[in-house]
């Protein structure tokens, strides 16, 4: 029986496959027709070969690129897919959260690949890459509009790049269609401004519920009045003053998220990137991951983390192999400095959620984690039955 299910590109055909007929012969679409293949595999023009000395590198110095800029796309289709679905005028859809995950852990391994296959390239010596290198200037990775769509789309901001990246935007020239993208990336809301709106809601930080940012403090100054008696406890003078010296950091760095103002002040800085109601939700997550309702966020949280890490690898992968290439001293084609300039975006100033990686300065020991009330259990959780509190089973039976 003939399939009604039929491509619709290919043209409309009554021939019936026989056992015998050769695939080339059927109408309907092919698989080098359906990939266009014809396009991108013609897209390999070697300058060093159309001067009449054909440099063999150049082929995968060209095909590197090529590959590179095909999963920048895949990258931006998925991040987009991501932000829309936290842009739900009614928050995110609890519904919605495994695909969030499905996408997000993607992006992972599309950006674990793209951090490795620097090496690829680095097959090539430097010396090949000076018999080309001259054919392509001033053209420069510099001027990938996708790497900028990526950045801003995560939610690099523009007074945390150094200043050379600053004016990224003038490579694009009188692109209208490039700056037209690129301006529409830096208005819209990134995936960090959409995740700190997500946590600003995380249930449970409400002051007239379980108020976990007032439980939290309380229990955080019980804490430091702890180790503080314990330094005055202290048998020795050197004793003394090495406990209240670690007394005194840690209470700095606890006010730094207790008090409000020093962490606007944080902000205003760049050393802070989250609200300061965001970053509860944050704290809250990870001490409760274990509740049901917060273990998918807690993912979401991880993999955030991973996905900046592994931006971050990349841009060293490619340091080291552009240090490799031309040395530290020369130019880039794009007009930079090279590769100090590649360098100073390793910073923290380029992670979007540096919250992420610095939130467990502000874990306490399990013993100062504000228990759940059964409301508030409740809330978290959904239970096969009805869950009794009397019946539960004894941690240590079982
Ligand atoms: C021999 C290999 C390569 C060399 C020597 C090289 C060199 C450079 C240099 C010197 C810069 C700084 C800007 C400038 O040109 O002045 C740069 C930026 C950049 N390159 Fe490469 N590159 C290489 C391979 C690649 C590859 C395979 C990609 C993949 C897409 C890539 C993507 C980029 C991007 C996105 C930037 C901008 C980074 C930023 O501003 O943070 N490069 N490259």
């Amino acid at each position: 029986m003939e399939s009604t299910n039929r491509c619709p590109l290919s043209q409309t055909s009554t021939q019936t496959k026989k056992d015998d007929t050769p695939l080339g012969e059927i109408d309907g679409m092919l698989y080098g027709e359906y990939l266009q293949l014809d396009k991108i595999l013609s897209a390999q023009r070697l300058l060093s070969e159309a001067d009449k000395r054909t440099v063999h590198d150049e082929h995968l110095f060209i095909v590197t690129h090529q590959a590179y800029e095909l999963w920048f796309k895949q990258v931006i289709y998925e991040l987009d897919s991501v932000r829309m679905i936290f842009s739900n005028h009614r928050g995110l859809d609890e519904t919605e959260t495994l695909n969030v995950i499905k996408r997000l852990n993607r992006l992972v391994l599309i950006l674990k690949l793209l951090a490795d296959q620097v090496m690829i390239l680095e097959t090539m010596t430097p010396l090949d890459f000076m018999e080309f290198r001259e054919y392509l200037c001033p053209a420069s990775g510099f001027q990938s509009i996708q790497f900028r769509l990526i950045e801003n789309k995560l939610g690099m901001k523009q007074e945390n790049r150094v200043r050379f990246n600053q004016n990224y935007v003038c490579v694009f020239g009188r692109d209208e269609k490039a700056l037209e993208e690129i301006y529409k990336s830096e208005r819209e809301p990134s995936l960090a401004q959409l995740v700190e709106q997500w946590l600003e809601r995380t249930p449970g930080l409400e002051e007239d519920g379980f108020n976990f940012w007032g439980k939290y403090k309380s229990n955080v100054l019980a804490m430091l009045q702890t180790q503080y008696n314990s330094a005055m406890e202290s048998t020795t003078e050197s004793e003394r003053m090495y406990k209240t010296g670690d007394f005194e950091k840690k209470k700095a760095m606890y006010d730094s998220v207790l008090d409000p103002s020093l962490h606007t002040a944080l902000m205003a800085r760049g050393e802070r990137r989250f609200t300061h109601r965001a970053l509860q939700g944050a704290i809250m997550i990870t001490f409760y991951r274990d509740e049901p309702r917060f273990s998918q966020p807690h993912q979401i949280l991880a993999l955030l983390m991973d996905i900046d890490s592994l931006v971050t690898k990349w841009r060293y992968n490619h340091v080291l192999m552009v240090q490799r290439m031309i040395g530290s001293a020369h130019l880039g084609t794009g007009g930079s400095s090279g590769y100090h300039y590649l360098r100073s975006t390793l910073s923290d100033r380029y992670k979007v959620f540096l919250d992420l990686f610095n939130l467990s300065t502000f874990l306490v020991p399990r013993k100062y984690i504000p228990p759940l009330t059964t409301e508030m259990k409740t809330k978290l959780n959904t239970y096969w039955g009805q869950f009794d509190e009397d019946k539960r089973v004894p941690r240590d039976s079982v």
